[in-house]
């Protein structure tokens, strides 16, 4: 079987922090109340000249270096997000030109899981022959559908970017093809008005009146989402392993999206994942929607937690509910492989 492995990564957040004790000052909240609810201590915000399509090339740049690959040698490029660089053109058609590659490009929006989604989707066209090297990309300033004066979101979300370099390899000789093993992408369809930007799009196209009833801002039903959220990402996992036949005990690193510590703690128990072996982000950079579970692994990647071989799983929902999981065999950079 064509594998595909990871040949770099790349990750980039904004230079704002904006920390628990920042907001407390301008809305009714607490740092004890954000971090006890939420695991959140601080977050980064965008400022000027760190909109969704620069901080996407900032990471995807940071991931090409990584990989010793030229813009030239990627052929697909695949942007997670639901704050794209404006609504036409894509994201990702954005980047390819600032990167100078001729590369097929698609945005992706599945909210807070589009990574998982993007990542099975570039695998799958990888696999299919129809690239050879591809970025895949999560990317969001959620900053700019936040209610600045709405505690109940505005304490949650943070900004930033983290981006893959995949090239599809022939065979492994040891047999063991890097990549995607198995996914699970499903949606709770009973969740789908719980967490909208009502306005901006065709339903409701924008205007002096949209704006001013506050309609490009995220409204949410967090207590609900919290719920479903528990449930569908639990069962989404257990359906991955078991089409994948490993067990959760195999798992060497978990990697969940950060909306809440606390809904990644309620979730462990019911896979039998051990906290040990999650990545957490979400007390330094809170929500980031699809950048949360890239900026994870690009983070692990990193600090050289991960080996080769390693089975890592991912895990994500938000709006819609989208749930998706993915469990991916890493392959080390380099090892069996001569990329296509
Ligand atoms: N500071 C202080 N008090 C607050 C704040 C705040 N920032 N926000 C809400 N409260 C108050 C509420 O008004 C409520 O007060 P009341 O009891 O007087 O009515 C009280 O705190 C409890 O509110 P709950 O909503 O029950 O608090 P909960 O423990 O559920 O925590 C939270 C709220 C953090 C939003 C939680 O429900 C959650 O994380 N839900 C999941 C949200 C999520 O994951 N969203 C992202 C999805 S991904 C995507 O696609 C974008």
């Amino acid at each position: 079987m064509t594998g595909v492995h990871v040949r770099g990564w790349g990750r980039a957040v904004p230079e704002a922090v904006v920390t628990n004790d920042d907001l407390a000052q301008r809305l009714d909240t607490s740092d004890a109340w954000i971090t006890e609810r939420t695991g959140i201590r601080e977050r980064r915000i965008a400022g000027k000249g760190e909109s969704t399509g620069p901080l996407a090339e900032a990471a995807a740049r940071d991931a090409l270096a990584l990989a010793g690959v030229g813009p030239s040698e990627i052929d697909l490029v695949v942007a997670a997000t639901c704050t794209p660089e404006m609504p036409v053109p894509p994201t990702a058609a954005w980047l390819t030109a600032q990167l100078g590659t001729g590369a097929g490009a698609l945005d992706l929006n599945a909210a807070c899981a589009g990574f998982v989604y993007a990542l099975t989707t570039t695998t799958a066209l990888l696999r299919e022959g129809h690239s050879h090297t591809a970025l895949v990309i999560g990317a969001e300033t959620i900053s700019t559908i936040v209610d600045p004066g709405d505690r109940a979101t505005a304490v949650l979300f943070g900004d930033g970017a983290a981006a893959l370099v995949l090239s599809a390899v022939p065979d492994a000789p040891d047999g063991l093809p890097g990549g995607l093993l198995a996914s699970d992408l499903v949606t709770d369809p009973g969740g789908v008005d719980l967490l909208v930007v009502p306005g901006g799009g065709s339903a409701r196209p924008p205007s002096a009146e949209t704006v001013a009833r506050g309609e490009h801002y995220l409204r949410m039903d967090g207590r609900e989402v919290f719920r479903r959220a528990v449930r569908a990402v639990a069962g989404s996992i257990e359906r991955t392993l078991e089409r994948a036949g490993h067990g959760p005990e195999e798992v060497a690193l978990f990697v969940p999206h950060q909306a809440n510590a606390r809904i990644i703690d309620a979730v462990l128990p019911r896979v039998g994942i051990a906290p040990g072996r999650t990545s957490s982000t979400v007390d330094r950079y809170g929500n980031t929607s699809s950048a949360s579970i890239p900026l994870g692994l690009a983070e692990a990647a990193d600090a050289g937690t991960l080996a080769d071989g390693d089975l890592v799983l991912m895990s994500g929902f938000g709006a819609g509910l989208t749930v998706g999981s993915a469990l991916w065999r890493w392959r080390t950079p380099g090892h069996g492989e001569d990329a296509a």
